[in-house]
């Protein structure tokens, strides 16, 4: 059928044309913010789940409902080796910026950009990446000891105070929090805990891998009661059909029950493999409806697809040792697998892999949902590993 058309949407953060299974998640958030909003005890989110299931974009659509709400909100996303606070800054002011338009509360958001000028100033020197305009001279004492720690908690009371006096809430919006180091996700749990004491509308939505729940309570042994942690996973099958069935029908597109049947199945319900799959059967099928033989056909092209994009990114950052080590965790099936096995496959010790493994926990490709276990952060990444590596030769 005509690709023009085609509406499924693979890509990391791309939008889906539908996005199922997510109501129920959404509609909670809907309720802390507004809850934050009115200064109710109330905690903050962590969204966590494995590569592919559709944080990013569940974490845009709250974005936009809490905009379209009134709330101020700042969306960062951390990458590997840069600091929270040169990617908050930026942020920061530009949201304080829309807050000193508002009358009641201009005189409290000018003094919280003072605020981020002495927050700037004092911590350029140990976090040499921030960045920032300073439309005001800093206010001495204000969040510029040059402790991230106590500076954080002074800049997010008095932003707080300022959303307060606004009417509104601060949302900070942070994607991929895993990368954050341990010192300065323990800097944000103190922040935010400090204002959930005072009662100030200052609240926190992030994501992560399934590793960030315990590196939450690494930092912080109270961070465990000061958020929630959702699971987000693969759709369960009546809303993958939904994600498949609905943009199709769009276009006056039917997709047959047994085809539905068969993209679950090979997907799993994973959001990124439900979108390619959907793709690939778009372009494969010649009219509607969509058939099975179709899905089918459409499956190699859906794979090659994946291979060359969702775990080829990943695949690329790898050691030659690395990739051997998820190459002998492959081997041992979708796991998680017990760390002896896995030194087993590669007749190694299980402490001189120790390195390794702690390489691929920092890269974010593997966890460990309980001690000793190790699991893949990818989705059906072992089947992609006998793919990219096949035979014996990886033992070699
Ligand atoms: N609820 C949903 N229904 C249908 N498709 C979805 C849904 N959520 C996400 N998708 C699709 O899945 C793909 C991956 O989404 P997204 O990038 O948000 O995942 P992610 O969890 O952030 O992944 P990563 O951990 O790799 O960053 C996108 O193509 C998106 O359109
Ligand atoms: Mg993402």
């Amino acid at each position: 059928m005509d690709p023009v058309r085609n509406p499924y949407a693979p890509g990391a953060g791309t939008p889906p044309p539908e996005l199922a299974g997510r109501d129920e998640l959404r509609e909670t958030v809907r309720i802390a913010l507004e809850r934050v909003r009115r200064g109710l005890p109330t905690k903050s989110i962590l969204l966590v789940g494995p590569r592919g299931v559709g944080k990013t974009v569940l974490l845009d659509r709250m974005r936009e409902g809490a905009e379209a709400a009134g709330l101020q909100t700042v969306r960062v996303e951390a990458p590997e080796n840069r600091s929270l606070p040169a990617l908050l800054a930026p942020q920061l002011r530009i949201a304080l910026l829309r807050l000193s338009r508002n009358e009641q509360a201009k005189d409290l958001a000018r003094r919280a950009l003072r605020g981020l000028a002495g927050f700037a100033k004092a911590l350029k020197l140990k976090f040499r990446d921030i960045e920032v305009g300073l439309d005001l001279d800093p206010e001495p004492g204000l969040a510029d000891n040059g402790d991230l720690q106590h500076d954080l908690q002074a800049l997010l009371e008095v932003v707080g105070a300022a959303a307060q006096k606004a009417g509104t809430a601060l949302v900070l919006f942070v994607d991929e929090l895993q990368y954050v180091e341990e010192e300065q996700l323990a800097a944000l749990v103190t922040a935010l805990h400090r204002t959930a004491q005072r009662r100030l509308p200052v609240v926190l939505v992030g994501a992560g891998l399934p590793q960030l729940r315990g590196q939450m309570g690494q930092a912080k042994s109270y961070a465990e009661r000061l958020f929630d942690f959702p699971e987000i996973g693969p759709l369960p099958e009546p809303d993958a059909k939904i994600a498949i069935a609905k943009p199709a029908e769009e276009q006056r597109v039917q997709v047959n029950e047994d085809a539905l049947q068969s993209i679950v199945q090979r997907t799993r319900g994973y959001p990124y493999f439900l979108q390619e799959w959907g793709k690939h059967a778009w372009d494969t099928a010649d009219a509607s409806p969509i058939t099975r033989d179709d899905v089918e056909a459409a499956s190699r092209s859906a794979i090659a697809a994946l291979d060359e994009s969702f775990f080829r990114v990943r695949f690329d950052r790898l050691t030659p040792l690395e990739k051997k080590y998820l190459r002998a965790m492959a081997e041992l099936g979708p796991g998680p697998h017990r760390s002896g096995d896995i030194a087993e496959q590669l007749d190694r010790k299980v402490t001189s892999l120790g390195p390794t493994r702690n390489q691929l926990i920092a890269k974010g490709m593997i966890w460990s949902p309980s001690h000793g276990d190790t699991a893949f952060t990818v989705p059906l990444f072992d089947e992609f590993m006998h793919r990219i590596m096949p035979g014996d030769d990886w033992r070699h």
